[in-house]
């Protein structure tokens, strides 16, 4: 048998969660106890939380507007088609992604166009220009993946010049910026997700942010409000909702108040919480970094990141060497995922896994992601839990 004290095993899940805070409970047990779990009705004493939650992440985010809806891929779904994308569309989106952002755009009738990242795992912005170019597509559906950000002035500027209309898919960059700017704020709509493995918890849930008023209703009118849009707070006007209302279906998006009431404690923690993600995320880089072969990316000093998760690429290693390191890793309790493997696997997927997307080959992504593993960083985890992650991958490392 193996000397534990030679061979740890980390003693942390990393998929913990965390706990939803007590004030979050305790409002949820009085909002179950009024049964007022649907968003919009005759309230009567009952405190609406979608609308005001809603209102709080505006104010967070700095936006004139956001509404709730359900999913962080239906908050994607409905941006798209409030920024004018039709079906047939083509829609140019980063290949490095996960399945349920090509899943939004197929949802909305629209074709994925995928752009090359790269080995910092930001979109290229070379390969952007030229296919929005050769594609001729009118909208950049940009995932701020794994919470890495592009240049932003330099994306934007682009878009601009070529006449893209930006969405962004804020699902891994809640409370992160760039260059003092909240990511969401750049594009014609941002999306967010609140799932549970996201910066806030709600099980399921997400958030679409604009400035734009008509943009704002048609999402609130799609996300299904019925008639009673008059009770979303920060709304357009009542103008806007008369000339759309009967063009627009409904989708049954909603956010419950169930999943509001969650949510609304937990954005009061968000400042603190990054602040803690970010000090664990320099602890595990700067351990990663002294093993041979492991190199986390370095990250530009204008992105305020917001890191609930590690990525890094594992140099000088056949495929099958990485596998069984990852396996070895995920064995000793650090389960890493490997984006680089032949099959989707739990939550991990590549490109050409979605097989209902146009074939496309995207040669610098598959090789910058044949090396590129990622480990989720649990607010639970103590620097001592750091100094056991850095051991267990240096000694599996050098097993395989
Ligand atoms: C990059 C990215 N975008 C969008 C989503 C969709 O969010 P949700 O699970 O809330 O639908 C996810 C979910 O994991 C994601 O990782």
């Amino acid at each position: 048998m193996l000397n534990p004290k030679q061979h740890p095993v980390l003693e942390i899940d990393l998929s913990d969660p965390g706990p939803i805070p007590e004030e979050a409970i305790e409002q949820a047990v009085s909002l179950m106890r009024s049964g007022r779990l649907h968003r919009y009705g005759e309230y009567s004493g009952t405190e609406p939380h979608a609308a005001l939650f809603e209102q709080e992440y505006s104010d967070y985010v700095g936006s004139r507007y956001a509404v709730g809806v359900n999913s962080g891929g239906c908050a994607i779904f409905l941006g798209l088609k409030v920024a004018g994308v039709e079906p047939g569309d083509k829609v140019l989106v980063n290949a490095f992604n996960l399945a349920p952002v090509p899943g939004a755009i197929h949802h909305a009738g629209a074709h994925a166009v995928l752009v090359e990242v790269d080995d910092d795992y930001r979109i290229n912005l070379s390969d952007l220009e030229h296919k929005a170019e050769k594609s001729g597509a009118k909208a950049l559906l940009l995932t701020h993946m794994r919470g890495h950000i592009a240049d932003m002035e330099k994306l934007t500027s682009m878009c601009e010049r070529i006449g893209l209309v930006l969405i962004e898919d804020c699902a891994h960059t809640m409370g992160a910026k760039w260059n003092n700017t909240f990511t969401g704020r750049f594009g014609a709509v941002g999306c967010f997700s609140t799932q549970t493995f996201k910066h806030i918890n709600s099980g399921e849930g997400g958030i679409v942010v604009t400035d734009d008023e008509e943009i704002a209703a048609k999402a609130i009118l799609y996300s299904g409000s019925y008639m009673l849009y008059g009770q979303h707070r920060n709304a357009p006007s009542q103008q806007v909702f008369d000339r759309l209302k009967g063009h627009i279906p409904n989708f049954s998006m909603r956010m419950s108040n169930l999943v509001a009431c969650i949510l609304r404690p937990q954005l009061k923690q968000m400042t603190k919480r990054g602040e803690q993600w970010n000090h664990l995320y320099a602890e595990l880089e700067n351990r990663l970094n002294r093993i041979g072969g492991i190199n986390v990316p370095a990250r530009e000093p204008l992105e305020q990141f917001v890191a609930s998760s590690i990525q890094f690429h594992v140099n000088g290693l056949e495929s099958s060497q990485i596998q069984q390191f990852v396996d070895r890793c995920t064995a000793r309790g650090v389960a890493i995922k490997w984006f680089g493997r032949d099959q989707a696997m739990g939550y991990t997927s590549q490109y050409h896994h979605w097989q209902y997307l146009n074939q496309q080959d995207l040669p610098d992504t598959r090789n910058i992601l044949s090396t590129t593993c990622d480990m989720r960083i649990p607010l639970s985890l103590s620097e001592h839990h750091c100094d056991v992650i850095a051991e267990i991958i240096g000694q599996e490392l050098a097993a395989v």
